[in-house]
């Protein structure tokens, strides 16, 4: 399972990357507008001072709904760098544009993915990544978990090459479950991918091996 970090924050790209185990970014305007990223010239350069950090793909969203509009927002992002994949929302104008990128060598993320209908309709475009999002799912009392797990299926047997990107992750337990249920990438925040690191044990068995250590000499 791949390992993107789900944020635009350059301190946590940078830290995450500096672990060795990052393989892309994902953004979203949510995400842009926390790190007070205003204006397309200001958008633009920050997906370009990611790419500088991470060598490996990074999700870039377009802001309009149209067909038309999608495609020119795609197009810019696109060029900015070769690393760039245009997420683009689950809506009919946004699978329409999802083919239009699929045809013409651009890599896309559907995103706001909440179902397998929508996850099949993703992938019949031949988006790159489909991302459903499991702490949203969680959150209004269905199972984000059990959803990745039917996506897998579906795609296993109809032979889909969309990889399946978990998004909307809250905790380590569900990167776990993620790559337990059969996602190819997850796109987690700094604290979740830190937090895999954690067990009581290994603190107390650090602790004791590094006093028994100072008994060495
Ligand atoms: C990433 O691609 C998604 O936009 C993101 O994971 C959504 O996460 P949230 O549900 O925490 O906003």
């Amino acid at each position: 399972m791949k390992f993107f970090i789900d944020t635009a924050n350059l301190a946590h790209i940078s830290e995450a990357n500096e672990l060795g185990i990052l393989d892309g970014v994902t953004t979203n305007p949510t995400l842009m507008a926390k790190e007070g990223i205003k204006g397309t010239e200001a958008i633009n350069n920050h997906y370009k001072a990611i790419c500088e950090i991470v060598e490996g793909d990074i999700s870039a969203e377009v802001l309009s709904t149209d067909f038309a509009t999608i495609i020119e927002e795609g197009k810019v992002l696109a060029a900015l760098h070769p690393n760039i994949v245009v997420k683009v929302p689950m809506i009919k104008d946004g699978i329409k544009a999802i083919k239009w990128f699929t045809d013409n060598g651009i890599k896309t993320n559907c995103t706001l993915v909440f179902s397998a209908g929508q996850a099949i309709l993703a992938a019949k475009a031949g988006a790159t990544y489909v991302s459903p999002f499991i702490g949203r799912i969680d959150d209004s009392g269905w199972d984000g978990i059990q959803l990745i797990r039917q996506i897998a299926t579906i795609y296993e047997r109809q032979g889909f090459k969309t990889e399946i990107l978990a998004a909307s992750i809250r905790n380590a337990n569900h990167i776990i479950a993620c790559a337990e249920a059969g996602a190819n990438v997850c796109t987690c925040p700094l604290d979740s991918i830190l937090a895999l690191l954690k067990h009581p044990l290994t603190d107390i068995g650090l602790a004791k091996f590094l006093e028994d250590a100072k008994k060495m000499g």
